[in-house]
């Protein structure tokens, strides 16, 4: 099948009808649905899909025990999400594989499409989760107890799917059969479209760390209750979110609160309490530990200030990821020569291929999105900047897996 036609079929899933974004959470039914078609087009292709220990998929062409050459990324979302984040990753590795077998192209090094779970952090707050368990970057006991929101546990979930949640954890046998890892993304920002390139190749991911912040005041009265007696959780918390902007805006950092729960959330009510959460990145670690520092301090000065408790913890956290250089080289070299300029861009995205670059050569190609809008139904890429990306990966994969 064609990319345009794979991208039709894929395209109805955990989509919202009100809103037009995706709503694919891990180990739900739209995320079945996504894994389903995936094993199908897979299959189709002669691929011979397996689930690894951690829920991750594998698509295999040919058997060969390692130096494998991996491509794909991940098909759940954030909430209301673009229908490219992750997805453009997949559907680019099926339609790239296929394009090389109708050459008869013949790998000497097997080839595999992965398929990643919960890289949104999404359902269980913490990010690239399937990548960070296979490379042993989250213990599998605390994998094992994340919660979603209605406080159902990853283990669980993982269990009504159908899955064994204790055999999470490290996967050295799945890491030493990689030779090489290359994550096709949609370009996330927008550098692309004012240098006229359909495609990028990664350098770099910002550290990105994600951070609880819980105040807890009294409920009362919305209408009785005389402002100077109130323990308003809410008050805090809005100048914490002001604050955050600030303060990140001063050391070039980003700083975002993305999810806010308030608690009981009745119209005519002071809160109890307010649960937040607070997004930050920079472009060095020592820049983002001091921005997220200075964020807590004001939080919680702010929350002495109206008489409310204040805690925060670190849900979720992300070191900075310099790409292999080699193989970046390499890969520019082989776009080159097929007359394509990809220029080399920094990221402040999260990917699964950051936690890869720990443990196995990895690289990024990023395809042009002209409004640099994500995380969002807005997310857009050209139909024709997507085929440039599935006959580019498809170059790499052929240079990389065409010698032994
Ligand atoms: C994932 O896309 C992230 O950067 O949060
Ligand atoms: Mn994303
Ligand atoms: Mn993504």
């Amino acid at each position: 099948m064609t990319f345009a036609a794979l991208w039709r079929e894929l395209e109805p899933f955990g989509r919202d009808q009100g809103t037009g974004g995706y709503r694919r959470y891990s180990w739900t039914p739209a995320d079945a649905e996504c894994r389903a078609w995936f094993t199908r087009q897979a299959e189709n292709l002669g691929l011979t899909v397996e689930q690894d220990r951690n829920g991750n998929l594998w698509a295999w062409w040919g058997s060969r025990r390692s130096g494998a050459i991996v491509t794909g990324s991940h098909l759940d979302s954030v909430p209301d999400g673009g229908g490219y984040d992750g997805a453009l990753g997949v559907v680019s590795a099926l339609a790239a594989v296929e394009q090389l077998k109708a050459r008869d192209f013949y790998p000497e090094r097997a080839v595999a499409i992965a398929v990643f779970t919960e890289e949104e952090g999404a359902r269980f707050r913490v990010a690239c989760l399937g990548s960070r368990l296979i490379t042993g970057a989250i213990e599998p006991a605390s994998a094992r107890g994340l919660r979603d929101d209605d406080g159902v546990t990853l283990a669980a979930a993982m269990t009504a799917a159908g899955r064994d949640p204790s055999l999470l954890g490290p996967d050295e046998d799945l890491l030493a059969r990689i030779g090489a890892f290359v994550e096709l993304h949609v370009e996330q920002g927008r550098a692309l479209a004012p240098m006229g390139a359909a495609i990028g190749v990664a350098m770099s991911i910002w550290p990105h760390g994600r951070w609880r912040f819980d105040f807890a005041g009294r409920a009362d009265h919305a209408g009785t209750a005389r402002l100077a007696d109130r323990n308003d959780p809410m008050l805090p918390y809005a100048s914490t979110v002001l604050a955050a902007r600030r303060l990140a805006g001063e050391r070039g950092a980003v700083a975002t609160f993305g999810k806010v729960i308030a608690e009981p959330g009745g119209a005519n009510g002071v809160n109890s309490a307010v649960r937040s959460w607070l997004d930050a990145r920079a472009a060095d670690e020592e820049t983002l530990a001091e921005t997220a520092a200075a964020i807590r301090s004001a939080a919680a000065d702010a929350a002495a200030e109206h008489g409310v408790t204040f805690e925060a913890s670190r849900e979720s956290y992300t070191p900075l990821v310099r790409f292999d250089e080699g193989l970046r080289d390499r890969i520019t070299g082989v776009l080159g020569a097929a007359g394509i300029t990809a220029p080399v861009l920094p990221t402040a995205a999260g990917h699964d291929a950051g936690f890869l670059a720990a443990r196995v050569p990895t690289a990024m190609l990023f395809v042009r999105n002209p409004t640099g809008v994500s995380h969002s139904p807005a997310e857009h890429a050209d139909l024709a900047d997507c085929e440039a990306g599935v006959h580019a990966l498809a170059l790499v994969l052929e240079d990389l897996a065409g010698r032994p």
